[in-house]
């Protein structure tokens, strides 16, 4: 039977969903930086607010779904094979890599919820956090990405 779609443009979409997740991520903070900066009632808060509302709903929540979704396809391609033995035998066959990969995904999804919460308080008047802090935040999906990225290619 012909598949749907084969692995490596599972890969391919995977990389894509990725790299506008990962700008999306690298761009809420600065947002919300200029958010904190900005006169409160202000046009530019209105403005930042704005853009970091569709900036969540346009880019960040649809990549975050895709690159995960493309990513469990690409993991189900590792657990072929006997479905009905012990779980960890199933497991057994997923790389040691993986799973250093996978504590950075789930660090990074979390992130997201941290930024989307923290946009509601934005929107709501309230600055929660110095822009400073938000500067520094927006550095944190790089390193993350940095170190996914090289165990997905390195596999060390
Ligand atoms: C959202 C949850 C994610 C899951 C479940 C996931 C899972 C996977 C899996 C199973 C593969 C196939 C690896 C192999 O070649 O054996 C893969 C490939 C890859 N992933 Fe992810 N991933 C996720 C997020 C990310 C993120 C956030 C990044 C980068 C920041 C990333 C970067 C890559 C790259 C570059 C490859 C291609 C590696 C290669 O083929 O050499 N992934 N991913």
């Amino acid at each position: 039977m012909e598949h749907l779609i084969g692995y490596d443009l599972a890969r391919g979409l995977h990389i894509i969903a990725v790299i506008a997740w990962i700008a999306g991520l690298l761009m809420l903070p600065r947002f919300y930086a200029y958010i904190t900066a900005s006169q409160p009632g202000g046009e530019m808060e209105a403005a930042m607010l704005k853009a970091a509302r569709s900036l969540r709903s346009i880019i960040l929540i649809p990549s975050f779904i895709l690159a995960w979704a493309f990513g469990i396809f690409l993991f189900a391609t590792y657990l072929t094979g006997d479905w009905t033995g012990p779980i960890p035998e199933v497991l057994s066959h997923v790389p040691h890599w993986f799973w250093a990969k996978f504590i950075l995904v789930l660090g990074l999804s979390g992130y997201q919820g941290f930024l989307s919460a923290q946009g509601r308080k934005l929107a709501q008047g309230q600055r929660p956090h110095s822009e400073k802090f938000w500067r520094l935040m927006s550095e944190i999906p790089f390193l993350v990405a940095i170190a996914a990225v090289l165990l997905a290619t390195l596999e060390p």
